[in-house]
Formats: C-alpha cells, sequence, structure tokens
C-alpha cells in the first residue's frame, strides 16, 4: 500500500463528515459532534497504520518500526482524549482516578524521547514517595504535552527541557503538588506574556493556533489549582502548575 492510497481514504472520509455536517447545519455541527468525527479520522489513520505495520519493507529499515509506533502511540492517545471528551460531554465530568505522577511523567518522557527530534533533551526530577493526585489522567498529561510542546518550539536549535515534580512548598492550609517546565529557551516579551494566556492569541505561524495555555489553565482551575509563568526574552520561561492533592479533578 503507498501512501498515495492511505491520503486518500483520509481526504474521502474527510469532507462527508465534518465538512459535509456544517455545510448543511446538521446536529453534528456542534463541539461533540466535530470531536465525534475527529474520532473517526483517527480511526482512518489507525488503520493506515497497521496496514504499514505488517508491510515487510517496514522491517528493512530498522529505524521505521519504532515511528509507526510512536504514531500509533499517540493516535491511541488521541482516540483516548476523544472518548474520553464524549463521554464528559455526555456525562458532564472528566473521569478521575488516583494518577502517579511519576508514571505520568515517565510515560510522557518516553512518548517525547521517541518522537521529538534528539536536540530536545528531557531532564525529568520526580520527589520521591509524591501523593498521588486524584483528577483525569489524560488531561493532566495533555496540559504537561501543551507546556513541554510550548518549550520545545521555544527552542528551535534545540536544548533540555527540565521538568520537576515536587511538593509545594505550605503556603495555604491544602497541601499541593508543582509541576514545573523551565526552558532556556526565546521567553517572551512582557506583552506577550500577558496575553500568552487568551484563547487564538499566539505568536507563531504554525501550531494549534493558541490553544495549548488556555486548555492548561483550564485543566488546572477545574482542579483548584493555579499557574504561574515567569519568563525573560532571550533568556527563558519557567511555568508551574501548582495541584491540590485532595481536591484535584
Ligand atoms: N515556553 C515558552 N517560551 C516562549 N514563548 C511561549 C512559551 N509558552 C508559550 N509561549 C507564548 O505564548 C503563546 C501562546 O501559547 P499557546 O497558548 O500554547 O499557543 P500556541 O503554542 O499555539 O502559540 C505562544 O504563541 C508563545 O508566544
Ligand atoms: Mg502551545
Amino acid at each position: 500500500m503507498s501512501h498515495s492510497e492511505i491520503g486518500l481514504q483520509a481526504k474521502n472520509d474527510f469532507p462527508l463528515s465534518v465538512a459535509g455536517a456544517a455545510a448543511k447545519g446538521h446536529p453534528t455541527d456542534s463541539i461533540p459532534g466535530t470531536v465525534h468525527d475527529l474520532g473517526n479520522l483517527i480511526q482512518v489513520a489507525v488503520s493506515a497504520l497497521n496496514i504499514l505495520s505488517r508491510n515487510a519493507h517496514l522491517a528493512a529499515d530498522p529505524s521505521l518500526p519504532p515511528i509507526v509506533s510512536s504514531a500509533r502511540m499517540s493516535l491511541a492517545r488521541a482516540g483516548t482524549l476523544v472518548e474520553q471528551t464524549l463521554r464528559r460531554a455526555r456525562e458532564g465530568a472528566a473521569s478521575v482516578e488516583a494518577v502517579s505522577i511519576g508514571g505520568c511523567l515517565s510515560e510522557l518522557r518516553e512518548l517525547v524521547e521517541k518522537i521529538w527530534e534528539p536536540e530536545i533533551q528531557l531532564d525529568v526530577q520526580v520527589e520521591p514517595d509524591l501523593p498521588p493526585l486524584t483528577c483525569s489522567r489524560i488531561n493532566l498529561q495533555g496540559a504537561i504535552m501543551n507546556l513541554l510542546t510550548n518549550a520545545r518550539d521555544a527552542m528551535p536549535d534545540g536544548g533540555t527541557i527540565a521538568l520537576a515534580a515536587r511538593r509545594a512548598a505550605k503556603g495555604g492550609s491544602t497541601a499541593a503538588v508543582e509541576i514545573e517546565i523551565l526552558d532556556n529557551g526565546l521567553g517572551m516579551s512582557a506583552d506577550t506574556l500577558q496575553r500568552a494566556f487568551e484563547p487564538f492569541f499566539t505568536t507563531r505561524a504554525t501550531g494549534l493556533g493558541g490553544f495549548g495555555l488556555p486548555v492548561v489553565k483550564r485543566f488546572v482551575e477545574e482542579v483548584g489549582g493555579h499557574i504561574a509563568v515567569e519568563s525573560k526574552l532571550n533568556a527563558g520561561t519557567q511555568v508551574t502548575m501548582y495541584l491540590p492533592i485532595a481536591v484535584c479533578r
């Protein structure tokens, strides 16, 4: 199977579902409807990767199978996200569980090491014996992934992102964990820093169009925490999420 055959299948599905529904004012012209369509498109990509992974040509180049398996892992995550978003739309809440921070961060490290350029290194430090957070695992990982992606994009020539999790110094009555993402990249001007959390605000020509930080902020606020950003132009950025242990959702 060639790439163009796979592309054709995905292309044919798209106008029928997302664009077609929107054009006719169909009931799926809504966020859950669009998310559902995204799920269908993910399925198309998963099928294509399944076909690719069975192709004998793939084994001839040992660098290819790990790339395919990272793509499958990302799509599996995207599928979970779709499924959870739809469930949340139905039930009005994300599924909450006891989440091991160490486990979450090592999964993210594994993913990043597989799919990002080797010029970007990730230094992960987790304080021993951190209590689990009670929250949506997928939303927590999504928030951290957004922050890591911003840090990566701020270091176009590569560098090391420091990702740390520790107990927050007692400031109030609630115990909290802080998760910190530090880069020494481009940093932000005072104006950018002030607008960084605005939906649709972006300084990038490509990317997801200014949705990363608003999504992170919403997650942090939903769990009753807060987020702090310090940044200096041409020096770097530090983002810290403070997540209360007891009431995190
Ligand atoms: N680590 C960072 N270093 C430098 N600038 C950043 C960083 N994180 C966020 N920003 C700035 O904040 C803006 C908004 O970020 P975000 O909401 O994630 O949207 P996007 O990444 O799609 O632009 C970015 O366009 C960028 O200007
Ligand atoms: Mg972003």
